[in-house]
């Protein structure tokens, strides 16, 4: 499909008013509401029929919210609007806008111009010294929680992942703070994150009470940072000062330090990116392994190989293949990010139809992750289908983190972040399902279980 495909942008003698293209509605539309309620109800059941349709080749017409957008099921023409074609599209669409007007063009929702300047500065962010010296932040973190639970009882793990995910963030971008301030941020963030759907969704004049709470848990963190930055600057060229004071020295692209402004932005753009996938990535993966008493045993094996009874250091991690095919394996049956979006900013020739600009495609990592075409028995979670170094360039229908210049900055952090959280829950705990069902998916932005309660018994020897 790809050869016939490419999204050419028009020649300048082209009509100015593109026609609109003659593509074949997705089923499940409903008279008034359109493709929303198929949105709404049963999203990932609802992909799947889309996707075996088989009509359209890939593209789909919808009826969402009065715009003209259109649903992508093929993993080449979803390669083509984030990596061939990528300077076509841009983030766009009314969530993006309102998460710009709320926090500023930061690299997380930075327009098509901005980007490239905002990707070169955050780098310094993520690069592997900064990532190894958060390891212990991690490790911290996940003791706190795992060493809170007891033998025999049923933990709450979304509720312990949110508060893995949020503190472990807060501490690994601003290790100044203490542990008090630490734990109060992390809340300010949770609450923050679960606030934003709505406050995105919503038209800015609704949910007066919403906006109040919302601002003052994002005044809360913006406060908490500013008061930090003199400190973490002091620090700033010691990869242990955090991953934030990686953007108050002077970068070596000849960009100055970040203003206590800009490092305050930073910081709440990278909680938005980092925190809601990481919940959903660990109690996705907790689940998984709670199925799978075998594979706690032989993650557990791995585990003592390489570090005994320490904690774990980066370099552990990176001799431990199974334990990273088992976390690539839980973000292809569950991406976080189960649906993703872009807009054309020209007129563009996609699958064999033009489309005017300001057209939406919509297209879902979880969808082309579960596609049986690519993927032998999609529902089966199979570590074992992954080479030992996980998903290559060539993987294209592998998109938990999406790919090209927009793919995920952080996916190194959260993948050693996983990696550390699982360790230390595995060395104490054996886990199992304390409820029959699985759990089911709540899906907003990200993907989280509705509820997942898991049985944990002690282990022997714990780090
Ligand atoms: C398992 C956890 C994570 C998953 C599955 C994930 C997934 C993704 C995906 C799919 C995108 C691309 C979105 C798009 O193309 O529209 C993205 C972008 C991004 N992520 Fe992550 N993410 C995770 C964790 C993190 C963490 C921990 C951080 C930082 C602390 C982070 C920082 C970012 C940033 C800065 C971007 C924007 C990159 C750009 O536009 O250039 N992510 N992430």
């Amino acid at each position: 499909m790809s050869s016939q495909s490419a999204t050419t942008p028009l020649p300048p003698s082209a009509p100015r008013r593109a026609r609109v293209p003659r593509v074949p509605p997705a089923p499940g539309a409903l008279p008034v509401l359109g493709h929303a309620a198929a949105f709404l109800r049963d999203p990932l059941a609802w992909l799947a029929r889309c996707a075996a349709s088989g009509s359209g080749e890939g593209v789909h017409r919808l009826r969402l919210w009065g715009r003209p957008s259109y649903l992508l099921t093929d993993a080449d023409l979803v390669h083509e609007v984030l990596v061939t074609r990528a300077g076509d599209f841009e983030k766009g669409g009314q969530f993006y806008r309102n998460a710009r007007a709320i926090f500023g063009d930061t690299l997380v929702t930075a327009s098509a111009a901005k980007h490239p300047h905002q990707r070169r500065r955050m780098q310094p962010v993520f690069r592997r010294a900064r990532i190894a010296a958060a390891v212990p932040a991690m490790h911290l973190e996940a003791a706190r929680i795992a060493d809170a639970w007891s033998s025999g009882g049923v933990v709450d793990v979304v509720r312990d992942s949110v508060l893995y995910a949020h503190r472990t963030a807060v501490r690994t971008l601003l290790p100044v703070l203490s542990t008090v301030e630490v734990d109060r941020l992390a809340i300010a963030s949770a609450r923050l994150i679960e606030d934003l759907f709505l406050r995105t969704v919503l038209p800015p004049q609704a949910g007066v009470l919403l906006r109040r709470r919302f601002e003052a848990s994002l005044r809360t963190l913006r406060e908490a940072c500013v008061a930090a930055v003199p400190e973490a600057r002091a620090y700033a060229a010691d990869e242990r000062s955090g991953l934030l004071a990686a953007l108050l020295e002077t970068s070596p692209h000849g960009d100055g330090p970040a203003s206590d402004e800009e490092a305050r932005d930073h910081f709440v753009s990278l909680l938005m990116a980092g925190t809601e996938t990481s919940v959903s990535a660990l109690a996705w993966q907790l689940h998984h392994l709670s199925r799978d008493l075998p594979l706690q045993h032989r993650i557990r094996d791995e585990l003592h190989a390489v570090a005994g009874e320490r904690p774990v250091t980066l370099e552990d991690l990176e001799r431990m293949p199974l334990l990273r095919r088992a976390t690539v394996e839980t973000l292809r049956c569950r991406p976080p990010l189960w649906m993703l979006l872009r807009t054309s900013v020209r007129e563009v020739r996609l699958g064999g139809h033009r489309f005017p600009a300001g057209t939406e495609f919509y297209f879902s990592p979880h969808q082309l992750q579960h596609a049986p075409g690519t993927f032998a028995e999609p529902e089966r979670f199979c570590p074992e289908r992954w080479p030992e170094r996980g998903p290559s360039a060539r993987d294209r229908a592998f998109l938990a983190f999406g790919t090209g210049p927009r793919k995920c900055l952080g996916d190194h952090f959260a993948l050693t972040s996983l990696a550390v959280a699982t360790s230390a829950v595995l060395t104490r705990w054996t886990l199992t399902p304390a409820d029959a069902k699985p759990p089911r998916a709540r899906l907003r932005t990200m993907q989280v279980p509705l509820a997942l309660r898991l049985r944990v018994e002690r282990r022997h020897s714990a780090l």
